[in-house]
């Protein structure tokens, strides 16, 4: 595996040509922003940290029958992915109220949803990533009927496999952020990654945070809080 030209550097991660056309290497790194950029900082080792959580995950949610853009691990901080033609969507999965949908709604953190909720939001740093719906996107042409009912279909497999995985571990997943993509053949498939940057998972127990809310909200013991869920995941410290 060859590590070619830079393409794209992100907030959290950067995107490298390899030798492989289809494929692309992910490089992730320590940097941590909130707010669309507004707060910014580092965390230690997160990169190698998310890079471990988002492999597990994905493996895991292949071999419960998820296409995911994963392919390897050739390091600590790298991942080998299926290069996607990403839809400009962030795709939100809720089973408990909070952050945004608190606020939105005026519900307090923490009240449980009887049902799962799925939300869109444009990707679009620019326009702070607005909220949309499937006629909005539909309309805007970011994907067919046909495309936002599979997004849909699959946001809601994927949370159905991970809040069972995570209650074993004691953790409640209480909402995530997906990003969906097309191979060469059209076939729509999960990108991006999975880890306490874009998930918010709370101790069953204790509810304590074991996400990037800590950073957000300056609660503190920020690496702790990934540490511990990549130790709960694998088993491992770092
Ligand atoms: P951001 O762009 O929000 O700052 P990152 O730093 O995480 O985020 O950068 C990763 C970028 O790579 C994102 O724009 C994401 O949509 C994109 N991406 C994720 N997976 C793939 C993939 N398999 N193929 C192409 N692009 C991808
Ligand atoms: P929100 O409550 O701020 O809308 O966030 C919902 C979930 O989506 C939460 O787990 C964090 C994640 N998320 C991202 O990964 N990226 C973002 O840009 C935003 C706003 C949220």
């Amino acid at each position: 595996m060859t590590k070619g030209k830079q393409l794209y550097e992100g907030k959290a991660k950067i995107m490298y040509e390899t030798g492989n056309p289809d494929e692309l290497l992910v490089y992730y790194k320590d940097d941590a922003t909130a707010g669309n950029g507004a707060k910014k900082g580092t965390i230690a080792d997160k990169g190698i940290m998310n890079n471990k959580m988002t492999a597990f995950f994905f493996e895991y949610l292949e071999k419960q029958g998820i296409a995911t853009h994963y392919v390897s691990m050739p390091s600590e901080r790298e991942m080998v992915v299926k290069k996607l033609t990403m839809f400009p969507l962030e795709v939100v999965m809720r089973n408990v109220a909070a952050g945004s949908f608190s606020k939105r709604y005026g519900v307090e953190e923490g009240k449980v949803f009887a049902s799962p909720t799925v939300e869109l939001f444009l990707k679009d740093d620019a326009l702070n990533d607005p909220m949309l719906n499937s006629y909005d996107a539909l309309a805007l042409g970011l994907a067919t009927k046909e495309e936002i009912a599979e997004i849909e279909r699959l946001g809601l497999k994927i949370n159905d496999i991970l809040k069972n995985f995570l209650k074993e571990k004691k953790v409640d997943l209480i909402d995530f952020k997906l990003e969906f993509g097309k191979d060469s053949s059209g076939k729509i498939i999960l990108g991006d990654e999975i880890s306490p940057d874009n998930c918010r998972f709370w101790d069953s127990d204790t509810h304590e945070k074991l996400d990037k809310d800590r950073f957000r909200r300056d609660l503190g013991n920020v690496e702790g809080a990934y540490k511990e869920m990549l130790r709960r995941l694998t088993g491992e410290e770092r």
